[in-house]
């Protein structure tokens, strides 16, 4: 569902019409997927199909080599270069709501100089379910992850997320359905939880095998089974029959009868039986054991009770394997959940009654808290970001954006809002990554940010008014790019906005008056460096808006202005002046009338020589003659 990236799989309605109309229950959905594959192939012994993925977009295609004889026998894998960003996801189209066992098996690209072992997690629905750790290829349980997952959205995704060591490389993904009620563990069991398979042995047997080589119930995700002849060499011993085994493939794990005909069990000198794996600590474990007497010396009821302990707790006391299944040769199957604490897990079957312990098959998963997923608007809004700013290929962006939590999307923050049980986006730090492109109006659906830093990166255009609506904002830093227009009036709005860098851009014209207040509140923005922005405290004050026609009009007019003024200067000086030589010429005989360059103190003679007598006159003109 999200991300670019996206297998579209038309006929996987013929493939669930074509399922057996005879068969009292449907066959279980089933899609498998040959990674880097042209064509669809087929393999032995059991004729399975496996979908070209060829349409894919990302990765590369290339021949495979095969670490293990486990691993299907497919020519091809699909391998994923840092280059192409961290984290590459296949989403699967078109899958039933319901409970599936999803798998993927790992390869190595076949050419010499290939760094032969990459080393990358994987995740299924957002959450991790594997991490490999050197020396994968040399372990047949290890060159595939599994886990059991509720697909809710009719999509299946899967992502592989570089560490940094080799290319992630997969030859081959299965989604194969299982019962509804597989694994049931507990009240915590279902679609808050993840099954990852950590281990699953089949005792006694010396042979790994799948459920298909076993012709196991097809409900049951043809698993994988892992073989051991002994726990202890030489202080324990295979057993095994040929009779038939009752109860195995039932309701709702469909177990295959062949895992109940081997089995290891103690011998006089060592009775009881121990095994040891390594896990991770502090989690928790789903461990599933399977029993059936097929010992032809226990015959019936209270010939063979042990107590079963995982490390050191007694978590099933008195088992009786007669007794529980009822009879020789059915099988038994004991759940229990165990916390770990420490990096190992023993069992130990201690024998109470009788000689010897007996243990069939195990199986441990470790019990993974699903992960919620990002909001479905926000991984909108951010796929918009991401073609808006051209984002490099490097950065990958698929999947989804915040889980899983080991591998988010580089350039993101986020938080969890336990409220809506959903991830949202409350930081954008992309600043000095090159970018190009524009910003676009959709940004605003990232309604959570506090923080955008696009800071030293070269994108275009106008800053999108709707960037006003994220009202959480405290700080935007666009300095150092292209940003050109004017300040949108609607970051005025945006009222917890502390810091605010648009220096360094093309920005033009009146900063919202709204933004000018707030600096009064110890809040810090830049607006230097830009083509022309005006209006706050700081900034040169605006001018009206004024087009090129009326810039000329409006210089015409102050020139108009200006001769008007002279004219009525000169003129009001003219009056004047008639007026002071009508007084003058009043006061007495004007003797003086012709010389107008010493009018002045001409005047002033003739006020002093007039004083007492013109009162009238000088009263006329004081502001002239002081
Ligand atoms: C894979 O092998 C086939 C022949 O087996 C060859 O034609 C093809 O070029 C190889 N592909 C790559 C990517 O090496
Ligand atoms: C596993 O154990 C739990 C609790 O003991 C039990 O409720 C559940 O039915 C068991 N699951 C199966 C499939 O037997
Ligand atoms: C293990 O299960 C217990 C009880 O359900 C739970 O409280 C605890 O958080 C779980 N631990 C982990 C690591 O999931
Ligand atoms: C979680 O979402 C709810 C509903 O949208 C909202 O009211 C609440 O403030 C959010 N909590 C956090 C911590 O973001
Ligand atoms: C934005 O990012 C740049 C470069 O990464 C950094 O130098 C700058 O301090 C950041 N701005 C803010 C406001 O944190
Ligand atoms: C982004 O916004 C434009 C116009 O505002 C709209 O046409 C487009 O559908 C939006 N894209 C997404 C992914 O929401
Ligand atoms: C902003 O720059 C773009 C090109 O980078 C140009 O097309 C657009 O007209 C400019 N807008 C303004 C308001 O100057
Ligand atoms: C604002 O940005 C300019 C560069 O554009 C810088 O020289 C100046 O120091 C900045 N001012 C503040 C207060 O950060």
């Amino acid at each position: 569902m999200l991300g670019r990236r996206r297998l579209l799989l038309p006929w996987l309605l013929a493939l669930v019409l074509a399922a057996p109309a005879s068969l009292a229950r449907p066959a279980p959905f089933a899609l498998r997927i040959s990674c880097g594959a042209r064509e669809d192939v087929h393999t032995p012994p059991t004729n399975t199909l496996w979908f070209k993925d060829f349409a894919y977009t990302g990765g590369i295609p290339n021949n495979a080599t095969r670490p293990s004889f486990i691993t299907p026998a497919l020519n091809t894998l699909r391998y994923f270069p840092l280059s192409e960003g961290p984290d590459n996801c296949y989403s699967i189209d078109g899958v039933p709501i319901g409970h599936y066992s999803v798998r993927t098996f790992f390869g190595l690209v076949k050419q010499p100089n290939f760094d032969n072992e990459p080393l990358f997690d994987v995740s299924v629905e957002g959450t991790q379910i594997s991490s490999l750790s050197s020396g994968w290829t040399n372990h047949d349980d290890q060159v595939f992850a599994e886990a059991r997952v509720f697909i809710a959205d009719n999509t299946a995704s899967l992502c592989l997320h570089s560490t940094g060591h080799g290319d992630p490389a997969i030859v081959s993904i299965e989604i194969l359905q299982v019962d509804d009620r597989a694994y049931y563990f507990g009240p915590d069991w279902g679609r808050g939880t993840i099954l990852r398979t950590v281990k699953r042995l089949s005792c006694g047997n010396g042979k790994a095998k799948f459920d298909s080589d076993y012709s196991g119930d097809q409900w049951g995700g043809d698993r994988f089974w892992d073989s051991v002849t002994t726990f202890r060499l030489s202080y324990d011993q295979e057993s095994f029959t040929k009779e038939s085994i009752t109860q195995a493939s039932l309701s709702p794990n469909y177990y295959p009868e062949g895992l109940y005909q081997t089995a290891i069990i103690g011998t006089s000198q060592q009775p009881d039986l121990e095994y040891t794996m390594d896990v991770d600590p502090n989690r928790n474990y789903s461990v599933w054991l399977h029993f059936a007497e097929i010992d032809t010396l226990v015959t019936g009821v209270g010939q063979r009770v042990f107590n079963i302990l995982m490390n050191g707790d007694t978590i099933f006391q008195d088992v009786d394997i007669i007794k529980m299944s009822g009879d020789r040769y059915a099988a038994l199957v004991l759940n229990t959940t165990v916390a770990v604490s420490g990096r190992t897990l023993t069992i130990r079957f201690l024998p109470k009654v009788g000689d010897i312990a007996i243990i069939n098959a195990i199986e441990v998963f470790e019990i993974v808290m699903a992960e919620s997923k990002t909001s479905v608007d926000e991984v909108r809004a951010l796929q918009t970001l991401k073609d808006g700013l051209m984002l490099p290929l490097r950065f990958g962006w698929n999947g989804d954006p915040c889980v899983p939590q080991q591998h988010p999307w580089s350039g993101i923050d986020c938080r969890f809002n336990s409220t809506r049980n959903n991830w949202v986006i409350d930081g954008l730090g992309l600043g000095n990554q090159g970018l190009r492109g524009s910003l676009l109006p959709n940004i605003s659906g990232l309604h959570h940010l506090l923080s955008i830093n696009l800071s030293g990166n070269s994108i275009q255009g106008p800053i999108p008014s709707s960037l006003g609506t994220i009202a959480s904002l405290e700080i935007l830093d666009f300095s150092y790019n292209f940003l050109n227009g004017s300040i949108p009036e609607s970051l005025g709005q945006l009222t917890s906005l502390k810091k605010l860098n648009l220096n360094g851009n093309s920005l033009s014209g009146k900063v919202p008056a709204a933004l000018g207040g707030r600096l009064l509140h110890g809040a810090s923005f830049n607006f230097t460096d830009n083509a022309g922005l005006c209006g706050i405290p700081g900034l040169p004050t605006c001018g009206p808006h004024l087009s090129a026609g009326a810039k000329v009009g409006i210089a015409f007019g102050a020139c108009v202005t200006l001769l008007l003024l002279v004219m009525c200067s000169v003129c009001w000086w003219k009056r004047r002046q008639n007026i002071l030589r009508a007084q003058q010429i009043a006061a007495r005989e004007a003797p003086y009338a012709k010389k107008r360059t010493h009018f002045s103190r001409d005047i002033q003679l003739a006020r002093h020589h007039n004083h007492g007598h013109a009162h009238s006159a000088t009263e006329n003109g004081p502001s002239l003659l002081s």
